[in-house]
């Protein structure tokens, strides 16, 4: 099939890549002229385990192609996805600016029938409006679709290629098999494509995020109970997830989501449910308690220096990004701390295996980056972790003692054993515990 994709981001490439994978004609399209021209000349312009060979292969094989080109896009693919940003506007509601630009430009373009597929994180309703601007614009017939995206970054493309649902709304069966048949390959082993009506398919995607986030923020205000009564919130965690009715995952306590999709989302959701007058109180609540939750970090470094005690100490940061796996720094939980570090007066001193790039563009000179996990901690006063990255999950202790100032660990995400921390000599803290 001839399959368009609008939006050269963490979702567009991953997904275009993987329908080229499936032997499709892709085309990738997307207006930063620096991102295409960077795909033209091999280069990837974000870290995603695999991505970069699949890209080489399908470019190297003719299936894929870069372009800033929208009219071009248009013209050769039947099927054309919407995958560009929808990040929160001025109060927090999704901005749909990018979403409907490409809309109005599909309409001005498109000269035979075309399906055009919002993949885009929408509010219900969005695809709706996408049709109605495109039939201002154009007399040719078409059919629009809503498609969400369920991956992972750091995990994306075997989230594309094995997936386990498929969710597509659609208002007309024969849309519907046309989508089928561009994801059977991907659910050969029987997992589900579900069709329903635009507006469920929509609000799915949302339901999904928000459910998540609800089991991270769970776990980590009972964390904070934990550390009050004196359990260990690890114990909690693993006597909880392996009931089946509940799962393991998305139950580790930490700083807090962070990232491109759960803050949005679920600000989004609780938007517009306010808007509809219908609160979504779970929600808000797991928004609070996930601020909560990165205050409640910081305090355990404010305690332990005393309010005024920071200024001119030099901590050690070790991860950037907002999880492991990638280079994505939006909303990463270690943005919040560094800035109340600073705020405080003290120095910051961090390393990324991936995220430096990204976090330099955002930081600029505010902080120092570090080559490697060991360097960042020379003269140090503490280390502070704050994405679990492999690499800091058994790290040479003795060689930590020897680099810092002082043995002190502010840990969190729960990497080591409090009583070995303990036994090697470092006033250690972690989550819950
Ligand atoms: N990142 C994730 O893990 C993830 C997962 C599932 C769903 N989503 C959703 O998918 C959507 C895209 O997310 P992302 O992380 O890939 O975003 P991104 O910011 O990485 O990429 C968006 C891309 O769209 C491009 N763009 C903006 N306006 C354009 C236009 N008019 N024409 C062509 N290209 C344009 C931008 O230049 C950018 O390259 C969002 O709605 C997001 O919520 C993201």
């Amino acid at each position: 099939m001839h399959v368009g994709v609008i939006g050269a981001g963490y979702v567009g490439l991953v997904t275009g890549t993987c329908f080229a994978e499936m032997g499709n004609d892709v085309t990738i399209m997307d207006v930063d002229e620096t991102r295409i021209q960077s795909l033209i000349d091999g280069r990837i312009p974000i870290y995603e385990p695999g991505l970069e060979p699949m890209i080489a292969r399908n470019v190297a094989e003719k299936r894929l192609h870069f372009t800033t080109d929208l009219e071009y896009t248009i013209e050769r693919s039947l099927i054309n996805f919407i995958a560009v940003g929808t990040p929160p506007d001025d109060n927090g509601a999704a901005d749909l600016k990018y979403v409907f630009e490409v809309a109005r430009s599909i309409g001005k373009t498109m000269t035979t029938y075309k399906i055009v597929v919002t993949k885009s994180t929408v509010p219900v309703g969005t695809t709706q409006k996408v049709k109605a601007i495109i039939a201002q614009e154009t007399q040719h017939p078409f059919d629009v679709a809503s498609n969400p995206e369920f991956l992972k970054e750091g995990n994306a493309i075997d989230d594309c290629m094995k997936p386990d649902r498929v969710v597509m709304g659609v208002d007309d069966v024969r849309v519907g098999e046309i989508l089928k048949e561009l994801y059977s390959p991907f659910v050969r082993t029987g997992k589900p494509i579900l069709i329903m009506d635009i507006a469920s398919s929509e609000m799915t995607k949302y339901a999904a995020n928000g459910l998540l986030a609800t089991k991270i923020s769970f776990i980590n205000e009972l964390s904070r109970l934990c550390e009050r009564v004196g359990a260990d919130v690890e114990m909690v965690r693993i006597g909880i997830g392996s009931d089946q009715r509940i799962g393991p995952q998305f139950l580790f306590p930490g700083l807090g989501y962070g990232g491109s999709c759960f803050p949005k989302d679920v600000d989004a959701l609780t938007r517009t449910a306010v808007e509809k007058e219908i609160p979504l109180t779970i929600l808000e609540a797991v928004q609070a308690a996930n601020k909560g939750q990165r205050q409640h970090f910081i305090r355990k470094i404010l305690n332990h220096y005393g309010e005024h005690g920071l200024r001119d100490k030099l901590f050690a940061l070790w991860g950037l990004s907002f999880k492991p796996r990638t280079d994505d720094i939006r909303e990463a939980p270690a943005l919040d701390v560094i800035r109340t570090l600073l705020d405080k007066g003290a120095r910051v001193r961090a390393f990324d295996p991936v995220a430096m790039e990204n976090a330099g563009r955002l930081l600029g000179d505010s902080i120092e980056y570090a080559v490697g996990n060991y360097e960042c901690l020379e003269g140090a006063d503490a280390l502070i972790i704050v994405t679990e990255w492999n690499v800091f999950r058994y790290p040479d202790f003795d060689k930590i003692k020897e680099l810092l100032t002082e043995p002190v660990i502010f840990d969190g995400r729960n990497l080591y054993e409090p009583k070995k921390m303990l036994e090697r000599g470092f006033t250690y803290y972690c989550i819950g515990r």
